[in-house]
């Protein structure tokens, strides 16, 4: 007792010491903090908005920044610490939020010029070096109200030869409205948006729409706070096949006055040929059974996929649900009946982002991968577009999903098409409600 009680003394006389010899100011403590974790997004042209450049600018949110770091709103990030570890994980460490605190607290100094790194270099609007860009060909009209289904565009870029991608970046022509965006791979063989005339918005559902999505890969996904896309997991990349198209598909949102967009992607291409494939599922394990109970504050709805090739490795989670989505979990069940949560967090709507796993996990052939997401479908939820109602599966906010975008990397021989093989609750008929963790058959502990 009295050794800890002397050690926590000495910590917090060493602390002061420290303050009282130099203060915190923004050239020396802060602005390296908010380069590395801030300007990304606050800078001009980015989504913040609000820029943290200069210290002109920054000055004025200094307790703003103190109450948004402490709370842990800022940087946005909404993993379980308790489970697994990322590659972008984007927390604060503790010493960086006190320097911060200590900041504002003590005035928020500027501090001699002369302490400043030098300015943080960003490509002109690019958070990549992209070798080619992809742009919509034309604008697309957003009325200034009412509800926009998902528009899909399909771009000629007929690749001249097969193609490999370690980056992309997808960026919004138009952030106001750009809900969210994909760039989607459209291989020749391909009969979905057959007929489609190049650069023209189809609706979901309408006849030029052609034959199914299946066997797409994403290249490339826009929402806020999401950022560039990295391929390249130990020497692999995304694969396009030779004479490919692109189509972009957007779901935009009106906002009370009439507006455009014109969307792109860029892309950066492998050097060398890759050693892997790395493969992103088109929105599965998905729950399009699932039914969420009008007034349920904690409605449970699962899916599955097993595993269906050798050699796989997980590498990338991306949940994604609408507006009364709560939290998601994925839950990968080996063959030897082992469980493991492999990511655990929060669902918040506005922040729609991906974490890219620190170690790349072996999923073998046959391991299953289960997914438990909770929904609020309460008057208490304040996101709820209606609580009278039992929730079905939808494009649209107000209807709901449970699915992942979950990133493989595996040999660049093995078929695509055997990844992701829906199982378990996932091929179930729609009940009343759910499915739920009741309908899995998990391992006998
Ligand atoms: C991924 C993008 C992103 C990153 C990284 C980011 N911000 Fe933000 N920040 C935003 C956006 C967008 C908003 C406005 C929307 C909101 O408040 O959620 C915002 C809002 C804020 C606000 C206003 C909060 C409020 O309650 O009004 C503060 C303060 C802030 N950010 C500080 C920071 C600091 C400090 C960092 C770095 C340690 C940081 N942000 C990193 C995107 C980001």
């Amino acid at each position: 007792m009295f050794r800890l009680s002397v050690a926590g003394l000495l910590t917090v006389s060493a602390a002061l010491a420290a303050t009282s010899a130099a203060p915190v100011t923004f050239n020396k403590d802060v602005l390296p903090i908010l380069q590395q974790h801030c300007q990304g997004c606050h800078r001009p042209g980015e989504i913040a908005p609000m820029s943290f450049m200069s210290y002109t600018e920054v000055r004025p949110w200094a307790k703003a920044i103190k109450v948004a770091v402490a709370t842990e709103k800022m940087p946005p990030w909404f993993a379980d610490p308790k489970y697994g570890h990322f590659a972008n994980d984007r927390r604060l460490s503790q010493a960086d939020m006190n320097t911060l605190t200590a900041w504002a607290d003590g005035g928020a100094q500027e501090g001699d010029k002369k302490d400043a790194p030098p300015p943080a270099t960003f490509q002109d609007g690019w958070n990549i070096k992209p070798d080619m860009i992809v742009e919509m060909p034309k604008d697309f009209h957003i009325p200034a109200t009412g509800t926009v289904n998902y528009q899909n565009v399909r771009v000629k870029v007929d690749f001249p030869e097969d193609m490999w991608v370690v980056a992309a970046e997808m960026r919004a022509g138009n952030s106001k409205v750009v809900h969210h965006a994909r760039a989607i791979v459209l291989p020749p063989q391909s009969t979905w948006l057959k007929n489609a005339k190049y650069g023209e918005a189809y609706e979901e559902g309408s006849e030029e729409m052609g034959g199914a999505k299946q066997g797409t890969d994403l290249l490339g996904k826009y929402n806020p706070g999401l950022g560039a896309q990295n391929f390249d997991v130990g020497g692999s990349a995304k694969f396009v096949p030779k004479g490919s198209d692109i189509v972009f598909n957007l779901h935009y949102t009106s906002v009370g006055t009439p507006q455009t967009d014109r969307s792109k992607v860029g892309l950066v291409f492998a050097k060398n040929p890759p050693q892997k494939r790395y493969w992103m599922s088109p929105g599965t394990p998905a729950a399009f059974n699932l039914v969420i109970p009008a007034g349920d504050s904690n409605a449970e709805v699962v899916s599955e996929v097993t595993v269906g090739i050798d050699g796989a490795q997980l590498v990338y989670i991306q949940p994604h649900m609408h507006l009364r989505g709560k939290d998601y979990e994925v839950r990968v069940i080996y063959t030897t009946g082992e469980t493991e949560t492999v990511f655990k967090g929060k669902w918040n709507f506005d922040w729609q982002i991906g974490y890219e796993l620190a170690k790349p996990l072996a999923v073998p052939k046959g391991t299953r991968i289960l997914t438990v997401a909770h929904y609020d479908n309460s008057v208490n939820n304040k996101y709820n577009p209606d609580p009278t109602k039992d929730i079905l599966w939808g494009d649209q906010n107000w209807d709901e999903m449970q699915s992942g975008f979950l990133g493989l990397v595996f040999d660049v021989k093995a078929d695509a098409n055997k990844v992701f093989l829906p199982s378990g609750p996932s091929l179930l008929p729609r009940g009343k409600f759910g499915p739920t963790l009741a309908t899995v058959q998990l391992p006998v502990k």
